[in-house]
């Protein structure tokens, strides 16, 4: 009864992850819940005042998302570009993920994915029924495509349409993308459009965060929403701001919201506004400030000759490859390190690697953010201290996979 499309997708392989790590919690296990990654802070109290205030709005909004919260996302990001983005370039959706794909559902053309890329890119591509292109990347170059790649993809065939996805800090690799210029002069040449996942932008750990949209606004659109630096992942909040010259995207993507979800939850869209709209620099610094402290701890001391990793750049997560050739596939080393020592990570594989490549994904959100959050204030020096304190099972975790990677 079902149709080929779909037979062979399955769940969400981080989701599998978090139930398999409850499982084995449940039975008694220590699980270091390396696998799963969501932000570790709780949302500012402020907002989640907004949202108490709102729990009476009980009517459908716009299906493009409500205009007092689309006029402050606009005005929020047209700061921080170069762009005068309007309310009527953004468009609110029930979590980013959604409306990438809405977009998937209505693109006719190629979609383009740097290997290694977020697991739901591709079985959101295969749902909407275009070819996907996937496009190698190298360690020496962050884990990013060279233009020249990029460009010798499009160039078999210059007539089709083709749909890249950038998402800088990455998920999985936790690097940025520094060559965001010539990547540009590829989309300004050719039919290429790009859509830019800034999900963890707000979470990079340096101040000169740049986005594609610094250099092609025209061909971009920008991805993002409350699940990562707010916190807020369960709220279900995401937006894409789609330029004037991609409008046609846009109102079809406003079709498809009105014939599927239409419009999101009205109490959550209310509690945005005062996110976007009120100042919480000091949150996102304290935030960015620990998760660059534990990124770095997890690469110092988990980094060897047979454990090879990039420094963390932004976001929750780092890559390492280990140097064995003793497991076929990177899900068989996965499933020997949950035995061995109760360390949950994701493989490569999920994220578009060859199975042989033993490469995995590791994040360190495992810590109450909180806590952390409330004892650090302005401090910005974390100290290995602090870290042991507050973030326990990192430090356990990184110990046991350091001594694992001993017996390679
Ligand atoms: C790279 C990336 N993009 C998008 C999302 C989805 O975000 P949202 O909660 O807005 O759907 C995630 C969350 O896991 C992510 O890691």
């Amino acid at each position: 009864m079902l149709k080929d499309l779909v037979k062979n997708l399955e769940p969400s392989s981080t989701l599998k992850i978090n139930e398999i790590s409850n499982e084995l919690q449940n039975k008694g296990q220590n699980i270091i819940r390396f696998g799963f990654g969501q932000s570790p802070f709780q949302v500012p109290k402020d907002i989640v005042n907004e949202l108490k205030n709102n729990a009476h709005q009980n009517t459908y909004l716009s299906m493009q998302g409500l205009k007092e919260l689309r006029e402050v996302v606009a005005k929020y990001t047209s700061n921080k570009k170069k762009y005068n983005y309007q309310s009527e370039n953004v468009i609110i959706g029930p979590g980013s993920k959604e409306l990438m794909f809405l977009l998937h559902v209505i693109f006719d053309g190629e979609i383009i994915l740097p290997t290694p890329s977020w697991v739901s890119y591709a079985p959101q591509a295969i749902l909407g029924r275009n070819k996907i292109q996937n496009l190698k990347t190298k360690r020496e170059n962050n884990w990013f495509p060279t233009a020249e790649d990029l460009e010798k993809i499009i160039k078999k065939n210059t007539n089709k349409n083709y749909l890249l996805f950038l998402n800088s800090p990455n998920n999985p690799s936790g690097q940025v993308c520094k060559n965001l210029n010539e990547i540009s002069d590829v989309a300004n040449k050719y039919n290429l459009i790009i859509l830019s996942d800034e999900i963890y932008s707000e979470l990079t750990f340096e101040d000169d965060y740049k986005s594609i949209s610094d250099f092609c606004p025209e061909k971009t659109i920008i991805s993002t929403g409350l699940s990562k630096w707010c916190g807020a992942g369960g709220w279900r909040l995401g937006y894409f701001i789609v330029p004037d010259s991609l409008k046609l995207i846009k109102d079809t993507i406003n079709v498809l919201a009105s014939e599927t979800f239409s419009a999101v939850s009205a109490p959550i869209q209310y509690a945005a506004i005062q996110a976007y709209d009120k100042d919480h620099t000091d949150f996102i610094n304290a935030s960015r400030n620990i998760l660059k402290s534990v990124g770095k701890y997890v690469y110092k001391n988990l980094s060897s000759n047979k454990v090879l990793i990039n420094e963390p750049q932004g976001g929750f997560y780092l890559m390492p490859e280990f140097v064995t050739k003793k497991f076929k596939s990177s899900s068989e080393m996965c499933k020997n390190i949950l035995k061995k020592t109760g360390v949950a990570l994701l493989p490569g594989s999920d994220f578009g690697f060859d199975k042989e490549r033993l490469i995995v994904r590791l994040s360190f959100t495992d810590f109450n953010g909180q806590n952390f959050m409330d004892e650090i204030k302005d401090e910005h020096n974390v100290s290995e201290e602090l870290i042991k304190k507050f973030a326990p099972k990192i430090v356990e975790g990184v110990d046991k996979l350091k001594k694992w990677s001993k017996t390679l």
